[in-house]
């Protein structure tokens, strides 16, 4: 057992400290490791504290990415501690499994895979929307490469303002003063989810980049323009710092934490990331299921500029993820009653 959870004379205390990583800005910046990586993750699995990552990215399997991460670390990682923006969309196969659904964001036929593990059984990409319609798309003479990256847009509003989501068609509800939303989206049009509210993320690049949310905000003042500002766009989405996201999250470190010790519970929950307006709020808003008291801890090795007022007060502020974890161990230890 470790010595962590030893209080004063040796008793083994009954409740465990726990992590939540955060991945870009926190463990690496692009295709750079930050300093200290690799020796905390391996300082916490000799101790076997439960952990987790919980990322805003994604686009490839849980599989691949936790390989990734574990070859860039030099460590084996374990899938069952891995959540992507996308991860709770396995609960969402129940309700669409055999429904067709549109998939948007990564190149065409790897998120088509990605879709397809999760239980999707009908999936499209707007390369199939292409090859269907190649007019749909103003410049039919350009790649389909560059389609996929740069047509999203088109397909989306398109879709949205359809009947039934039949391409081609023209909801005669869209303006109806009398329907709600004055008629739009009021036409069996298909949903819109949205799984990465980041405006912007950390890469190698000096300054933060714009990211998914940024595609959200892109789409948002189209549909205002679209629709004369008459219909609000209506989506929901998850990630980051949404709440759905972190039930998700707390429900994969019980079931990490349990297969660690099956006879302890957790106590704290320490979220460590670099974003106060996604890993920081998330942690601060959440009012955890399973009884457990969630602390954040920001980081300076990302999004996050030191010295500057964060958006949203973590419970501490550390260096990076190195000084984050030892800073809790020590507060850990103190609580404990340890010297
Ligand atoms: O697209 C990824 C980015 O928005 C953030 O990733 O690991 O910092 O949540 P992460
Ligand atoms: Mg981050």
């Amino acid at each position: 057992m470790p010595g962590l959870h030893i209080a004063n004379g040796a008793e083994p205390t009954d409740s465990l400290p726990a992590f939540v990583f955060d991945i870009d800005g926190v463990f690496i910046r692009g295709e750079k490791l930050i300093p200290g990586a690799r020796e905390t993750i391996r300082l916490l699995q000799r101790r076997k504290d439960p952990f987790i990552f919980l990322t805003n990215g994604g686009g490839h399997t849980e599989q691949s990415r936790v390989e990734k991460l574990g070859q860039r670390l030099g460590l084996t990682l374990d899938v069952e501690q891995f959540v992507q923006s996308h991860t709770p969309y396995y609960d969402l196969v129940p309700e669409y499994g055999d429904k067709t659904v549109l998939v948007l964001g990564a190149q065409g036929d790897q998120i088509r895979d990605l879709a397809h593990k999760y239980g999707f059984k009908k999936v499209l990409t707007s390369s199939d929307i292409m090859a269907e319609r190649p007019l749909i798309h103003p410049f039919p003479e350009m790649t389909k490469d560059h389609h996929e990256k740069y047509g999203h847009l088109q397909i989306i509003t398109d879709l949205l303002l359809s009947r039934g989501g039949f391409i081609g068609t023209k909801s005669p509800k869209n303006g109806d003063t009398s329907l709600p939303n004055n008629g739009y989206q009021q036409d069996d049009q298909p949903k819109l989810f949205f799984c990465n509210p980041d405006f912007q993320w950390s890469t190698e690049y000096p300054d933060p980049r714009l990211a998914q949310g940024a595609a959200l905000a892109a789409l948002k003042g189209l549909w205002d323009e679209i629709t004369g500002g008459k219909g609000d766009l209506l989506y929901s989405i998850i990630g980051k710092p949404t709440e759905p996201t972190y039930v998700y999250a707390e429900k994969v470190l019980q079931e990490y934490g349990k297969k660690l010790h099956p006879s302890l519970e957790i106590g704290t929950v320490y979220m460590i990331g670099d974003n106060p307006r996604s890993d920081i709020a998330g942690a601060n808003d959440f009012e955890s299921r399973c009884g457990y008291k969630w602390k954040s801890v920001l980081v300076e090795t990302g999004i996050y500029v030191p010295g500057s007022v964060p958006a949203y007060q973590p419970d501490h502020t550390a260096k990076d993820v190195k000084e984050a974890v030892q800073w809790v161990l020590r507060k850990e230890k103190l609580a404990n009653g340890a010297e």
